[in-house]
């Protein structure tokens, strides 16, 4: 093998050691509550899997953790905390989420994805009448950025009507409409560099396709299958 190809090595292995010990992947899902986001990532994880990548998978809010736990029972009583007091929760629940799983992966050069992450404290504290704004810009200087993130965007009617059909406990704290349609103008109105927008509600492998493609392009992942 001549020089020149061992050199595009560590474009297509991200968990190469010989090449770069600590530059692990973070990549997330986000979007709306039936958006597709947990679908999309056990595909991809498949693909990038089967491409020789040392996946991680993993979600918030963390379960982990103290955190993570206290937030889904909060959301089943439907008893909503003042929004100031929910955002320092979720905040909470990412650190320890970061601490214990995401900074130690991408530490050992994992390509780490994630089912919902900072965009969604944006998104959804900022739905709550916060700056989402400025929820974001706080969580970019605190945490690790993604390399990517796939919004996966649907009508917020669409996505409910997929969390309806899917019968696990309701959260109703945060799936009422309304509310919903707020969240989803959020996500509308963010814009960052490693924001890729996929257009969901469309067959599962047929979204899978669009998002492999992003991953290739823009995360530096050429290997996806
Ligand atoms: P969700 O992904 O729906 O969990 P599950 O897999 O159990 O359905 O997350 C639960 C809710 O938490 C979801 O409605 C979005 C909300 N959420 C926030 O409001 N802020 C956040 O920072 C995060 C991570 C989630």
């Amino acid at each position: 093998m001549g020089a020149r190809s061992r050199s595009r090595a560590p474009r297509t292995r991200v968990g190469d050691a010989r090449v770069n010990p600590r530059a692990g992947t973070l990549l997330v899902f986000e979007g709306l509550d039936g958006s597709g986001k947990t679908t999309q990532r056990a595909l991809l994880a498949q693909r990038l899997r089967a491409a020789g990548h040392d996946v991680l998978e993993t979600a918030e809010p963390y379960d982990g953790g103290t955190w993570g736990p206290k937030i889904r029972a909060m959301a089943r009583s439907g008893a909503a905390l003042p929004p100031e007091e929910e955002l320092r929760w979720f905040m909470e629940q990412r650190r320890e989420h970061v601490r214990e799983r995401i900074a130690p992966a991408l530490t050992a050069g994992r390509v780490v994805l994630s089912d919902r992450y900072f965009l969604s404290t944006a998104a959804y504290q900022g739905a709550r009448g916060l700056d989402a704004e400025v929820i974001l810009a706080a969580n970019e200087r605190e945490f690790p950025i993604p390399a990517l993130v796939l919004l996966l965007e649907i009508d917020p009617a669409a996505g409910l009507a997929r969390v309806g059909t899917r019968g696990g406990a309701a959260e109703p704290v945060f799936e009422k409409r309304d509310f919903l349609e707020r969240v989803a103008a959020n996500f509308a109105k963010l814009e960052r560099p490693y924001l890729a927008r996929i257009r969901a509600g469309r067959p599962a492998e047929v979204v899978a396709g669009d998002v492999a493609a992003a991953v290739r392009a823009r995360a530096g992942l050429h290997s996806v299958a």
